[in-house]
């Protein structure tokens, strides 16, 4: 435990994610507290958590809804900040849409509002402007328009393999906003944990599962929340505690003792990675980042690794243990009371860590479509990723409604990493009673307005209006479904059964 000087309120925050860190940050910023940070995972940051992967999008204003852009672009500002050291790039990003969908409203929207963020977007009504967003080196363009004027007949003579290499974007509009980018995801949370501990003496634990709050009854018989039980039996004592346990959220609450949360679901998301030689990451290189509202289909430029990632921003799937497993609290809760809690390399059983067979098979189409070469390289690996999802892709930052002094900072809902630098702030707030009420209003507990409008919404996803699936163990991917050739035969596709795996 942290220790408090006179006067400190003592917090224990549960999760060592972005919402975790971001707060325990803005908690010593202002000063007047003493953070405690418990996190189940053995190692920091924690390997299986949504907060940690190579990369996430970080867009600046790139939202529908205007207060959310508006808090989007003071989060981008902070991470051009030193104290973020470089984890994060500016390498734009390109939104795109199908043509009179509800994506295309979304990016409508969102574009105005970059713009009225004094930010300087390409509007890309065609699809041939669509591909201008990308450098002309990368297109195979450069040559031809070079050689024009020179000679006229060598206009369509720009080689094949260069203009192979970016897809048309039929039936597309978009723009492009040159001060979006992306984070080395895990890196930045390690510079958070870092700063927490060494600039200021926060304490942070690893290899502590939560698994129970200690409650007192107050005298109208309300709980009053004054630490919590970890596995070990131990005890960790504070005056708030902050439940920022992602997707694991309503399993931790699924348990004896905890109360079921309505309206939060963890859903598992899929993504993918393919190697680039270092050749080839250098011709990749210069590219933004391009994100598609009617797909959910997301693909980065290569890291300093040379990894191009891709996933799909659905509804995601669901997964719900069948057996109590002795081993794994969250599959006991899951088997015991129905909800879906990850499964994660973490898990026992789920060390493989493997996305839906249709899942792969969409993101190699949509990486084929962005990408064409890179659409017919092996993936190396693949990874089911979890969201913590409310009904309206906005965040649930609120004090829980029966349990005093108990704050929930979570519900990223699939689109919280960029606001790693500034949500803390808010959190904080939230707590001292100064956080606005258009946010405010936004993330409470309890009678919100669910109705969606993908015109001022936060969030829209790839597959809006469907319902989501419980995966079966049997349905997902193994090794040898990640090779190139996997889906060559049309017919194959669809066909979840192991004997069709050659
Ligand atoms: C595939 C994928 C892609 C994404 N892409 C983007 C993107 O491009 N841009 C973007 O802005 N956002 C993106 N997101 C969303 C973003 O990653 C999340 O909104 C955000 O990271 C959530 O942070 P968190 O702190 O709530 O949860 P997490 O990062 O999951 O952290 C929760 C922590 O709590 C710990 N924990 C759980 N239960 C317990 C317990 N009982 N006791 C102790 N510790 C516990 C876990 O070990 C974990 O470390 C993406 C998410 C995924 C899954
Ligand atoms: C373009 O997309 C819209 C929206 O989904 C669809 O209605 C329309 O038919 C498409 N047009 C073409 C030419 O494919
Ligand atoms: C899937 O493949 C299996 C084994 O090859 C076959 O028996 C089954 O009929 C196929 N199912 C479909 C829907 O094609």
């Amino acid at each position: 435990m942290a220790t408090a000087s006179q006067g400190e309120k003592k917090v224990v925050i549960i999760g060592a994610g972005i919402f975790g860190v971001s707060t325990a940050l803005w908690m010593y910023k202002r000063g007047g507290y003493s953070v405690t940070i418990l996190d189940k995972a053995q190692t920091l940051p924690a390997p299986d958590a949504a907060s940690t992967d190579i990369n996430k999008i970080i867009r600046s204003g790139d939202y529908a809804d205007p207060t959310i852009a508006a808090l989007n672009v003071d989060a981008v500002n902070e991470w051009r900040k030193p104290e973020w050291e470089g984890t994060y790039h500016e390498s734009g990003v390109v939104m795109t849409a199908e043509c009179g969908s509800a994506g295309n409203a979304y990016v409508e929207s969102s574009y105005k509002n970059v713009c009225d963020n004094g930010i300087p977007a390409m509007h890309c009504k065609t699809s041939a402007e669509i591909r201008k967003a990308w450098p002309a080196k990368f297109r195979g363009e450069d040559a031809v328009s070079t050689l024009t004027n020179a000679v006229s007949t060598v206009t369509h003579l720009a080689s094949p393999s260069t203009t192979r290499r970016l897809g048309q974007f039929h039936n597309r509009t978009a723009y492009l906003n040159p001060h979006s980018g992306w984070a080395e995801a895990g890196r930045a949370v390690e510079v958070g944990l870092r700063r927490i501990a060494n600039e200021y003496g926060g304490v942070i634990r690893a290899g502590c599962e939560v698994v129970g709050l200690v409650e007192e009854r107050g005298g109208d018989g309300k709980s009053v929340v004054q630490g919590v039980q970890l596995a070990s039996g131990e005890q960790v004592l504070g005056d708030i505690v902050i439940v920022a346990t992602g997707a694991w959220t309503p399993a931790l609450f699924a348990q004896d003792g905890m109360e079921q949360l309505p309206q939060v679901i963890a859903t598992g998301q899929s993504v993918a990675k393919v190697q680039l030689t270092p050749e080839e990451a250098q011709i990749y290189s210069g590219n933004p980042v391009i994100f598609d509202m009617k797909s959910g289909f997301y693909v980065f430029p290569p890291t300093p690794e040379n990894i191009v990632k891709c996933a799909i921003h659905d509804k995601g799937v669901t997964y719900q243990a069948e057996q109590p497993n002795p081993n794994c609290r969250n599959d006991e809760a899951s088997a015991k009371t129905g909800v879906s809690v990850p499964r994660t390399i973490l898990t026992p059983g789920g060390e493989a860590g493997c996305i839906p067979l249709e899942m792969l098979r969409k993101l190699r189409h949509h990486l084929a479509e962005v990408y064409p070469e890179l659409g017919k390289r092996d993936f190396i690996a693949t990874r089911l990723c979890w969201y913590l999802d409310t009904p309206d892709g906005d965040w649930l930052i609120d004090w829980h409604p029966k349990k005093q002094n108990l704050l929930f900072a979570t519900a990223g809902c699939g689109h919280a990493f960029k606001f790693l630098p500034n949500i803390g702030r808010e959190i904080v707030n939230k707590i001292e009673g100064t956080l606005a009420p258009a946010l405010d209003n936004k993330w409470r507990f309890e009678g919100r307005n669910h109705a969606r409008d993908a015109s001022t919404d936060s969030d829209l996803r790839g597959n809006e209006g469907h319902a989501r699936v419980a995966i079966k163990v049997e349905d997902l991917a193994t090794s040898h479904d990640l090779k190139a050739d996997r889906f060559a035969a049309p017919q194959k596709i669809g066909n979840h059964s192991r004997e069709s795996r050659l």
